[in-house]
């Protein structure tokens, strides 16, 4: 059997009932008999199915769930990012335009069937597939990324008056291009801005309760950067002094200015260091 008719089939058996209950036994019974397709358990509001290639199938139990996770791509995806780095430790505080495109930072919606309350997404490696020394290892070697790629996702997100509200650990993945990504927008809602700081208590949170997967240095980025109101600055401050401190002459305003930008372009380009 293809790879697409199995999933038209999958959707077809799925869907030939009438109530919710046995929509989702169906959408059970059908991915234990095709071993092609793996069936992720989720909360109960959706089904997660991973296919062996590179789409993943979330299948929502209420049509207004799905509807809702569908707008909220929508805003995210509509319009470019733009964040103000303020780069604080020197006299004068200089300020940074810098635009970054969030389809980097977040999973990336490929289709929404609404007839069928399922949404498609990229398939991505979820943190969680991996063990806790693979964990610790690979956020050793890529832990100003992680923070980095995470603040902008999360500075996105609040940027459009979004709360990702469940963001911790267990939600962020490797995307396919090497970055960290934010998934998981079940529990997204539009929010007033003074809750927006609960994102990265819950991330902080999340990462501080595995005992020993981060040492006091990462620790204390950490504390530092969810401090910060955007993510991201806490991080560039860190790379921006250690840069500035290898210098022999302090460089003028506009040259700084132009530092800060190059570093920022290389934080974006730079890819996940493999464990
Ligand atoms: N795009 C994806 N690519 C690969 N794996 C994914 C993807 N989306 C989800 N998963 C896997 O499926 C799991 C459940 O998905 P998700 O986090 O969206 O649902 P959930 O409601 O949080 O479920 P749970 O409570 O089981 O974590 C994730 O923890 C992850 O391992
Ligand atoms: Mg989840």
């Amino acid at each position: 059997m293809t790879r697409k008719s199995s999933l038209n089939e999958m959707i077809d058996y799925i869907t030939s009932v009438d109530s919710e209950r046995d929509l989702l036994y169906n959408a059970s019974e059908f991915i234990k008999s095709h071993n092609e397709i793996k069936l992720t358990s989720s909360s109960g509001s959706s089904y997660v199915f991973i296919t062996e290639k590179e789409k993943v199938y979330q299948v929502f139990i209420k049509y207004f769930i799905a509807q809702r996770i569908f707008n909220i791509v929508k805003t995210l995806y509509s319009e470019s990012y733009n964040i103000n780095f303020l780069v604080t430790g020197g006299y004068p505080i200089i300020s940074v335009p810098f635009s970054f495109n969030i389809g980097n930072y977040i999973v990336k919606f490929q289709n929404y069937i609404s007839r069928l309350n399922i949404i498609i997404w990229e398939k991505i490696t979820p943190l969680n597939s991996m063990n806790f020394t693979e964990l610790k290892v690979l956020l050793e070697r890529n832990w100003i990324k992680f923070l980095w790629d995470i603040g902008l996702a999360l500075h996105g997100l609040h940027s459009r008056m979004l709360l990702h509200n469940d963001s911790v650990l267990d939600n962020i993945g490797i995307s396919p291009e090497g970055n960290f990504i934010l998934f998981d927008f079940d529990g997204t809602r539009f929010m007033p801005q003074r809750t927006f700081q609960k994102d990265f208590v819950l991330l902080a949170d999340s990462i501080e309760n595995k005992e020993n997967l981060i040492s006091e240095q990462q620790r204390k980025l950490l504390t530092t950067w969810t401090l910060g109101s955007s993510g991201a600055k806490a991080v560039f401050n860190s790379e921006f002094s250690y840069r500035m401190t290898t210098r022999n002459k302090r460089p003028s305003l506009k040259e700084r200015t132009i530092i800060c930008k190059q570093i920022l372009q290389e934080l974006c380009n730079n890819k996940i260091i493999g464990i």
